[in-house]
């Protein structure tokens, strides 16, 4: 089996990219889940999109793998790529693991996944948009609030000044987001409390691992309790060594609200296969949705893999199950594949994508040499 780890490469597309470690985080996060997964006869290899991403897919769709594990979070340095690749996969008819390009598309744009989660009665933040600096003056929300991009992930754009307590921090908060970022600005009541994270893979069922939360210690005494973009990225930076993600112990009551949460909020955008919930918990235990990862970070070191290993899955067995996960989705449950070769490729059951169906059916054994890095 020929497995293809396709992952951004776009960290130097911009100058001056305010994302950069998080970019180029993801090839890492390839080259580990290549020597996870390869086994036996299992070899995946991981394949980058560069600075001309139509090309690179049309070379994956000429040497088509068997699975794709997309770790595509940006192409060219823009985020929204993200929804863009998993699009491109579906017009290939490859099949690939994570979310489909319109659940991926709503976790990047905070505000639709707010609304759906408010349609569907599952609790987050209140917010407002706010597009222009004339909008700023219909926002009447009450302090204190914190202020991110609209579309972006990783905390991105996620500074100690994004909370924010008076009109005037408002303002400038915004501005940074409106000028540098070059998006609208999501302005959300801030819940102070503890920042709890539900992992959760498959799909039929949907496994819970094990809770991790953060823990916020000495460097974050008198500043807000945050994971800034500093906290996530820069590993030098005293808010990231004082940021440990830990495990979470709950009361019975209080973990079942917020397992119910994350499982409602990852069913509301329709993620599928993995995907991180993060939730902030009041001191009274009420929990908010603040943040769908459906493709979320699949770093050795990342709290999912760390849940993961809590439920006694070492990163190799993670990888293994998340294939797993993708071709029983794809392809149905082993049980229900039929033994012709061919048929393998052909996706079956609920979850299944026509597009994909249309193409699928391929000699198993035309695999020539996937674009390797
Ligand atoms: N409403 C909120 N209340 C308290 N903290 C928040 C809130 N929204 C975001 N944060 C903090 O900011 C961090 C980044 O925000 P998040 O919504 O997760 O954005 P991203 O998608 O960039 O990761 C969170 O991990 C959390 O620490
Ligand atoms: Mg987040």
């Amino acid at each position: 089996m020929l497995i293809a780890l396709l992952h951004n490469a776009d960290h130097d597309a911009l100058e001056d990219d305010p994302g950069r470690e998080a970019r180029r985080d993801v090839v890492h996060v390839a080259e580990a889940l290549a020597s996870a997964l390869t086994r036996g006869k299992r070899v995946a290899v991981p394949v980058a999109v560069r600075d001309q991403p139509l090309l690179d897919f049309i070379s994956l769709g000429r040497h088509p793998p068997d699975l794709v594990v997309n770790l595509c979070e940006s192409v060219s340095g823009d985020s929204r790529g993200e929804m863009a690749a998993s699009a491109v996969l579906e017009l290939l008819g490859l099949p690939y693991t994570g979310s489909a390009p319109l659940a991926l598309g709503l976790a990047l744009h905070k505000d639709k996944a707010k609304e759906v989660l408010v349609g569907r009665g599952v609790p987050t933040p209140a917010f407002a948009v706010v597009g222009s600096r004339d909008e700023l003056a219909g926002v009447e929300l009450p302090f204190p609030l914190i202020v991110k991009p609209v579309r972006e992930d990783a905390s991105v754009g996620v500074t100690f000044d994004s909370v924010v307590h008076d009109a005037a921090a408002l303002r400038s908060a915004v501005n940074i987001v409106l000028t540098d970022f070059q998006q609208p600005a999501l302005v959300e009541r801030f819940i102070a409390g503890r920042e709890v994270y539900v992992s959760l893979l498959g799909n039929a069922p949907r496994v819970v691992l094990p809770l991790s939360e953060i823990r916020f210690g000495k460097s974050f005494e008198g500043r807000p309790h945050i994971v800034s973009y500093r906290a996530k990225w820069e590993p030098d930076s005293p808010e990231c060594r004082d940021s440990p993600s830990v495990p979470c112990t709950l009361p019975p009551a209080v973990h079942a609200r917020v397992v119910d949460a994350a499982q409602s909020a990852f069913a509301a955008l329709g993620c599928r296969d993995y995907g991180r919930v993060d939730l902030r918990l009041t001191p009274e235990g009420e929990p908010y949705v603040i943040d769908i990862n459906p493709n979320c970070d699949l770093h050795p070191q990342s709290g999912y893999a760390r849940s993961a290993a809590a439920a006694g899955m070492d990163y190799a067995a993670l990888g293994a199950r998340l294939v797993e996960v993708a071709l029983e989705r794809t392809h149905g449950h082993p049980p229900h594949r039929s033994g012709r070769p061919s048929s393998a490729r052909r996706p079956a059951g609920p979850d299944r994508e026509l597009l994909s169906r249309r193409g699928a059916v391929r000699a198993r054994g035309h695999r020539p040499g996937v674009a390797a890095e």
